[in-house]
């Protein structure tokens, strides 16, 4: 694993998009695999900013969201699709149907999530896959467990990630309890990595993935199993 240690979020966050707009160059129809939360925002700034300033362009590109929340519609200012759209897709040229967020609102979320998998497959499988980390070492929403599985599914959240959450929403009853995940397997099969952390409430889970032990108490230690993997951390 490559660590780069950057000395802001903002250097952290440039130094991904400038990683991601390397690779759109060398294949203007990369699939890329993105991940939500507060960690990448700066990293999609820097993609918007880039985009408006004549650097990427996004026509070729297919994104595959990492997770949804279950019962969330696109709609919902909550939902990943909708974050997804108000901080990178809105403002870059991707197509639209190029665009893939997991379906959390589906009637048969099994099928949902299949269709999933099959749509990366189709698209020739994510060529880079940016991630960020969770508290607990979650990647996606695959948490810490005894199992899991290696697909996209449907996963009960945990405590931790209800109550890390809950902050995006108006107190922790409105989180909901279930989210997809696209699984570890998918992850593990991109050809390249790109972990985004940011700040000491990730330290723990950092430690035990640079431990180089492998186990299922932190997923992100899974990545140990991944041959190009790069870690900007600030
Ligand atoms: C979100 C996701 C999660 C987050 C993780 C860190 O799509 O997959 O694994 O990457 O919870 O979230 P932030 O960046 O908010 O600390």
């Amino acid at each position: 694993m490559k660590k780069i240690i950057c000395k802001t979020y903002n250097e952290m966050s440039w130094k991904a998009a400038d990683i991601v707009i390397t690779a759109v160059k060398e294949k203007p129809g990369l699939v890329l695999g993105l991940p939500t939360g507060t960690t990448p925002i700066g990293m999609y700034d820097a993609l918007a900013n880039a985009y408006k300033d004549g650097f990427v362009n996004f026509s070729r590109v297919a994104t595959f969201n990492l997770d949804e929340y279950v019962g969330l519609t696109p709609d919902h200012p909550q939902s990943y699709r909708y974050f997804m759209d108000k901080h990178l897709f809105g403002r870059v040229n991707i197509k639209p149907k190029n665009t893939h967020v997991p379906d959390g609102a589906a009637a048969d979320l099994g099928a949902a999530a299949r269709n999933y998998d099959a749509l990366i497959e189709k698209s020739g499988g994510i060529d880079l896959f940016v991630v960020g980390i969770g508290q607990n070492g979650h990647i996606g929403f695959n948490e810490p467990a005894a199992s899991m599985p290696a697909f996209t599914h449907v996963v009960e959240l945990t405590q931790n990630t209800i109550e890390a959450n809950s902050r995006l929403f108006n107190g922790m009853s409105e989180v909901p309890l279930k989210a997809v995940t696209q699984g570890m397997a998918t992850i593990l099969r991109a050809k390249k990595i790109l972990l985004l952390a940011s700040g000491e409430s990730k330290r723990a889970a950092l430690e035990k993935m640079e431990s180089g032990i492998i186990t299922l108490d932190c997923p992100a230690t899974l990545l140990n199993l991944h041959r190009d993997v790069t870690a900007l951390l600030s």
